[in-house]
């Protein structure tokens, strides 16, 4: 592929779906916050600067790790426009981001409440000056348990309107079930929030199953492994069920061995609407951009394959019928 066409396809406008905002701390970020407030991220890095990891597990931890520099409202208003920064270059003109009460308050809800206001904030400057809208999508965290989950669904159905418009889980797959976090989910569904949960990264297709039963989820996080039971791939078509496919995370935390080994093009080819995210961009070196340039390259995939791809995630994206008419409209 000649350069010109690399350049155009980096360019084009792009909604993003899955994104965890602590995940897209810019690393230099963490540790300049960490200088900051004295505290010690011993592990976190490599020597070239990256975050350093070795397995899913290990990649958890050190997630965890960063994230505890981030002490207050104003650590994540500053995060908030850091990342949206860093999306905005790579062309991204609407994103949803995943934010966990458990590191933003430890689930108390008055805490919570401020958190989100200053994030709020932030992406409302961040519209105005970079042309990048952001919604938030509230996330429970698996391998924490369901005791708190329920906080975390709280402190969702209690702040759910135009911003926070989602509920969701991420975490350790390999830990419990999806079913484990159904009072949750139910609550969050009863306040007026849209629901998406990770399932099949790590896990095979029971799992989606699960996720799309027990918690009547409408978009599954990563989902790939559908692949494994085509029944269920085409229950996905059946129901329009939207995957949120992250290629470069799945490679580089080797759940496929190479991009060209994923099945993104063998689920897109079977009809089932999959959408394209970064899920922790630093952490897996890579940018929206760059998984374009990647997808292009590897199988071959046009700009009206990515115009598709773009309409698909605006018509799932989580917002009001008002800010998904004006994106689509974006996207042209
Ligand atoms: N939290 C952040 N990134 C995640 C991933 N890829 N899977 C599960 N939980 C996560
Ligand atoms: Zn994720």
């Amino acid at each position: 592929m000649d350069e010109e066409r690399i350049a155009a396809l980096r360019a084009l406008p792009k909604v993003e779906l899955h994104l965890h905002l602590e995940g897209a701390a810019p690393p230099a970020f963490i540790r300049g916050l960490g200088q900051e407030k004295s505290v010690r991220l011993d592990g976190v890095f490599a020597e070239d600067g990256s975050y350093a990891y070795t397995d899913f597990n290990h990649f958890l931890t050190i997630y965890e790790a960063a994230t505890s520099v981030l002490r207050s409202p104003d650590d994540y208003a500053r995060l908030t426009l850091a990342v949206l920064e860093k999306s905005a270059e790579s062309g991204v003109i609407y994103s949803e981001t995943f934010l966990s009460p458990d590191f933003c308050g430890g689930g108390d809800l008055g805490a919570w409440r401020e958190y989100l206001h200053a994030m709020r904030e932030a992406s409302e400057a961040a519209e105005r000056t970079m042309g990048i809208t952001l919604r938030g999508i509230v996330t429970c965290v698996r391998h924490f348990g369901p005791e708190r989950a329920k906080r975390a669904a709280l402190c969702a159905a209690e702040t759910a309107g135009d911003w926070l418009v989602g509920f969701g889980m991420a975490g350790d797959e390999n830990r419990g079930s999806q079913k484990d976090f159904a009072y949750s989910f139910d609550m969050a569904r009863e306040a007026g929030l849209r629901l998406t949960s990770h399932a099949g990264e790590w896990r095979g297709p029971r799992e989606i199953s699960d996720a799309l039963d027990d918690l009547r989820v409408e978009r599954i996080g990563h989902g790939v492994r559908a692949i494994e039971d085509l029944a269920l791939v085409d229950k996905l078509v059946e129901n329009g069920i939207v995957l949120e496919v992250c290629p470069g995370s799945n490679v580089t935390l080797g759940v496929y061995p190479r991009l060209s080994a994923h099945p993104i093009e063998r689920l897109r080819e079977r009809g089932v609407k999959v959408t394209v995210a970064t899920d922790d961009p630093p952490f897996f070196h890579t940018t929206m951009a760059d998984e374009y340039e990647r997808l292009a390259k590897t199988f071959g995939w046009d700009e009206e394959v990515f115009a598709q791809i773009a309409r698909t995630s605006a018509e799932a994206a989580f917002c009001d019928e008002d800010t998904r008419a004006a994106l689509l409209k974006r996207l042209g």
